[in-house]
């Protein structure tokens, strides 16, 4: 499963890039207002700090419109993924984004109809939002496996990314519905990381060791 970053903090990226576990970085119109810089200029800073995908999302509402924009994003840098609302509109930018070989994050999806379109127009990615259908008091993980079971159906090769996640749980859960990939925010990218038997376990192997009075070095 790959791994992305969910977030416009190059600071935050640069630190966690250092482990070699981000294989990806996404953005959104709001991450890009938060981070209170120009959009290009931060998308152009995240590619320098990662080599994997960066999603970069069109702002316009209407396909020759976000064609104009992505092909403006994706000429950034060769690893810019042009991000595409799911609509009428965005799915024929899709369409025609491959056919241009430009890679595309189908984002906002919600239902497996949804996800079945984007995989026919071509997308690279799909990404169903988790969080926020579970937020509204529908089912994201059967969204996932919903996909997953269609996508396999007819050997499509839009990979699944899991977006719009909020805890460490939901990231295991679409692992283990085999999304491909999952779209993790800082915070809970570091709390995969931990367990507190983890902390437990080595605090008293540090306490044992420093009883031994030995160095390894
Ligand atoms: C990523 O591509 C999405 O924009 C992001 O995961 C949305 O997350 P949110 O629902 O927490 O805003």
């Amino acid at each position: 499963m790959q791994l992305f970053l969910d977030t416009t903090d190059t600071a935050v990226l640069a630190e966690l890039a250092k482990t070699g576990l981000v294989d990806g970085v996404t953005t959104n119109p709001t991450l890009i207002a938060k981070s209170g810089r120009p959009m290009l200029e931060v998308i152009a800073e995240i590619c320098g700090l990662v080599e994997g995908p960066v999603s970069a999302e069109v702002a316009a509402m209407d396909a020759p419109t976000m064609l104009e924009e992505g092909r403006k994003l994706a000429a950034v840098a060769t690893n810019v993924v042009v991000k595409v609302p799911l609509t009428k509109e965005g799915l024929i930018a899709t369409a025609e984004f491959a056919r241009e070989g430009i890679q595309t994050n189908v984002t906002l999806c919600f239902s497996a109809a949804q996800a079945l379109l984007a995989a026919k127009a071509g997308a690279t990615y799909i990404s169903p939002f988790l969080g926020r259908l579970d937020d509204h008091g529908a089912d994201g993980m059967g969204l996932i496996q919903e996909i997953r079971t269609i996508y396999d159906n007819y050997d499509f090769d839009t990979e699944i990314l899991a977006a719009s996640i909020r805890t460490a749980q939901h990231v295991t859960q679409a692992a283990l519905l085999g999304a491909d990939c999952a779209t993790i925010p800082p915070a809970t990218f570091d709390a995969l990381f931990k367990h507190p038997l983890t902390d437990k376990g080595l605090e008293q192997f540090m306490a044992d060791w420093a009883k031994t009075g030995q160095s390894i070095l």
